[in-house]
C-alpha cells in the first residue's frame, strides 16, 4: 500500500535561462550525471516503492516529457493538471484519486527538483515516515537542520525528544528575514524538505480541516475518476480551486504534525548559486559543464552546449550560461536580478 506522488508542474525560474518555460528545471539534467532531476527523484524512490505505484503529477503541457524521461510509467501515471495552482491542488488531485483505489494507501509525497547526497540514509529517513504515517492520522514531515537564515523555505519547530518522530508545535512558511533569523537562532526549528507522508485517512481530514471548499471539489470528483470524464472534470474542479501551497493551505493549520529529522545532504537546487555550492569545483573554485578553457577565472559557472568552445579570462564570480538562443554573462551573486531578465526578455519579444 506504498504509494509515492511526485510534484513535477513548477518553473524554476531562478535557473534562466537554462530553465525555460517549457521545460522546467526538472525535466533537466542540471547536475551533469546524464538524468534530470525529475528522473533522479524516481531512481531514489524505486528501492522503497514499486513502479506501479508512482504517480508524477505535472501540468498538460509537460506531460509529454515526463513520459518522455519516464517511459516505464503507463498513461495513467502521469497526472496532468489543467491549470498552475500551486501545490494544495496537485496533492489534493493525486491523493484523492489513489485513494479511491486504495483506501488504507500510505502516500509519500516529494518535490521532483530536489538533490540528496546519502541516498541510503534518505531511503531510511522516508522508511521511518512511511512507519509512523501507517498510524492514520499524522501528517509526517521531513526536517533538515538549518544553516542560513533562508525566506524561501518553511520552518518546523518541534518539540525535542528521543523519538525518530517529534511532534510539531508550529509550521510556519517562508518567513521574513528576521523571523528566520530568530528561528535559526533558537534551535527548536528545521526547514521543511517540502517532502510529506501520510494516510489517506490523514491527508482527506487534513483538507476537510483546512481547506474545506477544496475537499468538497475533488470530492465530488470521485466518481470522475479513472472514466473519460476525468479530464473535463477536472478542468472544472481546477478553475474553482484556489491557487495555494500545501504549506500555507494545510501545514500551517494542522495540529497532527510530526517531523523525522534527515541528515542525508539536501539541497533544493533553486539558483545557480546553489549549484556552485554542491558541484565538484574544478580549477580555482569553477563549475564547468561547459567545453572550456580558462585563464585567470575564479569562483565562477560555466554552462553551455558541447559543440561550443568557450574561452574566458579574467572572470571573477560569473555566471555564464549559454543556452538555445539566449547567452546570459552576469554576477553569480545576483540572483535577484533574475525576475527582471526574464520580465525584460518577454517584453522584447
Ligand atoms: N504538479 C505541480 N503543480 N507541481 C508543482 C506546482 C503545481 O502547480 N507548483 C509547484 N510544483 C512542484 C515544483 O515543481 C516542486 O517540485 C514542488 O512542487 C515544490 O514547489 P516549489 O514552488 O519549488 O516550492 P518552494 O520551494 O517554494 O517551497 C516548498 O519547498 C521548500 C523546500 O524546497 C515548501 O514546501 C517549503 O516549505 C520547503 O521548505
Ligand atoms: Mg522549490
Amino acid at each position: 500500500n506504498k504509494y509515492l506522488v511526485i510534484m513535477a508542474g513548477g518553473i524554476g525560474s531562478r535557473f534562466w535561462p537554462y530553465s525555460r518555460n517549457n521545460r522546467p528545471k526538472q525535466f533537466l539534467d542540471i547536475l551533469g550525471t546524464g538524468r534530470s532531476l525529475l528522473q533522479m527523484t524516481y531512481d531514489r524512490f524505486l528501492p522503497l516503492i514499486s513502479k506501479e505505484r508512482i504517480f508524477i503529477v505535472t501540468n498538460g503541457i509537460y506531460a509529454d516529457q515526463v513520459k518522455e524521461q519516464l517511459p516505464e510509467l503507463s498513461d495513467d501515471q502521469v497526472l496532468k493538471e489543467p491549470l498552475r495552482r500551486n501545490t494544495a491542488p496537485c496533492i489534493g488531485y493525486a491523493c484523492y484519486k489513489i485513494a479511491q483505489k486504495e483506501p488504507e494507501a500510505v502516500i509519500t509525497v516529494a518535490p521532483a527538483d530536489h538533490v540528496i547526497f546519502n541516498e541510503d540514509s534518505f531511503r531510511s529517513v522516508i522508511n521511518i515516515g512511511m512507519r509512523a504515517a501507517a498510524d492514520k492520522d499524522k501528517l509526517i514531515t521531513i526536517g533538515l537542520k538549518p544553516n542560513r537564515p533562508e525566506t524561501g523555505f518553511g520552518y518546523i519547530q518541534y518539540i525535542h525528544s528521543e523519538d525518530d518522530v517529534k511532534k510539531v508545535k508550529t509550521f510556519t512558511e517562508k518567513p521574513e528575514r528576521a523571523l528566520a533569523e530568530k528561528f535559526l537562532e533558537s534551535g527548536d526549528f528545521v526547514w521543511n524538505s517540502g517532502i510529506f507522508v501520510w494516510s489517506v485517512a490523514a491527508i482527506k481530514e487534513a483538507f476537510n480541516q483546512s481547506l474545506p471548499e477544496m475537499a468538497e471539489l475533488f470530492e465530488e470528483m470521485e466518481k470522475d475518476f479513472y472514466t473519460d470524464n476525468e479530464d473535463t472534470a477536472l478542468q472544472t474542479t481546477y478553475a474553482q480551486c484556489g491557487n495555494i501551497s500545501i504549506d500555507y493551505g494545510v501545514m500551517e493549520k494542522a495540529d497532527n504534525v510530526f517531523v523525522v529529522l534527515g541528515e542525508f545532504g539536501w539541497s533544493d537546487l533553486g539558483s545557480w548559486n546553489s549549484l556552485h555550492e554542491l558541484s565538484d569545483k574544478e580549477g580555482e573554485n569553477n563549475v564547468v559543464q561547459a567545453n572550456a578553457l580558462l585563464y585567470d577565472t575564479n569562483n565562477s559557472i560555466l554552462k553551455g552546449p558541447k559543440d561550443k568552445l568557450i574561452i574566458a579570462q579574467g572572470l571573477e564570480g560569473y555566471l555564464v550560461a549559454e543556452c538555445d538562443n539566449v547567452l546570459l554573462i552576469c554576477k553569480k551573486d545576483q540572483e535577484a536580478k533574475f525576475r527582471d531578465f526574464v520580465a525584460d526578455v518577454k517584453d522584447k519579444k
